[in-house]
């Protein structure tokens, strides 16, 4: 069997930055919740992608938060990362960032936790990398990863509750 390398979690760094028009607004003039939610699950299937090689389906939209409504006009980044892979599905995080036009400072507007799983030509899934994380931001969201898997597996009932070990250490 091929061994696959484990990758950096950077190397699966994904940036999309596009302004907000008229026509994906709601009507307080605001970013519609499904158009962010797209533009959200793009940039992490492209991640995902990228660390994987492969061709990725989204399996679970595990968190989304929508802190911050984005007025129309506004410059916004969505930026997605791979922050642990398992066997043949990898966790994705998702920030949305609003730049402020004269300053340039940026306010976090939506966050959002994605899994893909990387699938051959038959949608058959199929073994990916590891990842390395580096810094402690990465490190962190690494060692929860297996605890929020869990939780989507018992939500989706693919998991029964009493097999949730990792999620059930929170609790003891
Ligand atoms: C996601 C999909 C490929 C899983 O296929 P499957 O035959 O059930 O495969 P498995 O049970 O082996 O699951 C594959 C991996 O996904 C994980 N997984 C599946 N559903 C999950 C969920 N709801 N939450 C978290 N992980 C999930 C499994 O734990 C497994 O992970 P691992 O191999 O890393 O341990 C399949 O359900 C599918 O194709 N779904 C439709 C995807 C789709 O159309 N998405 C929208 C458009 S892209």
């Amino acid at each position: 069997m091929e061994i696959l390398q484990p990758k950096t979690a950077q190397e699966s760094l994904t940036i999309l930055t596009d302004i907000v028009l008229p026509g994906e607004t709601n009507p307080l003039n605001s970013l519609f919740g499904g158009e962010l939610l797209a533009r959200m699950d793009r940039a992490c299937s492209i991640a995902a992608r990228r660390h994987s090689r492969s061709i990725v389906v989204t399996a679970s939209v595990n968190h989304v938060a929508f802190e911050k409504s984005v007025p129309v006009g506004s410059v916004i980044s969505v930026e997605a990362k791979v922050s642990r892979a398992f066997s043949t599905s990898m966790e994705v995080f998702v920030d949305v960032w609003i730049e402020e036009r004269t300053s340039g400072k940026r306010t976090i507007a939506s966050e959002g936790i994605y899994t893909f799983v990387a699938v051959d030509e038959n949608g058959k899934p199929k073994v990916i990398p590891q990842i390395i994380p580096e810094t402690d931001l990465e490190k962190e969201r690494y060692e929860a990863a297996l605890r929020r898997k869990q939780l989507s597996l018992v939500l989706s009932k693919r998991m029964l509750p009493a097999e949730a070990t990792e999620l059930k250490k929170l609790f003891e």
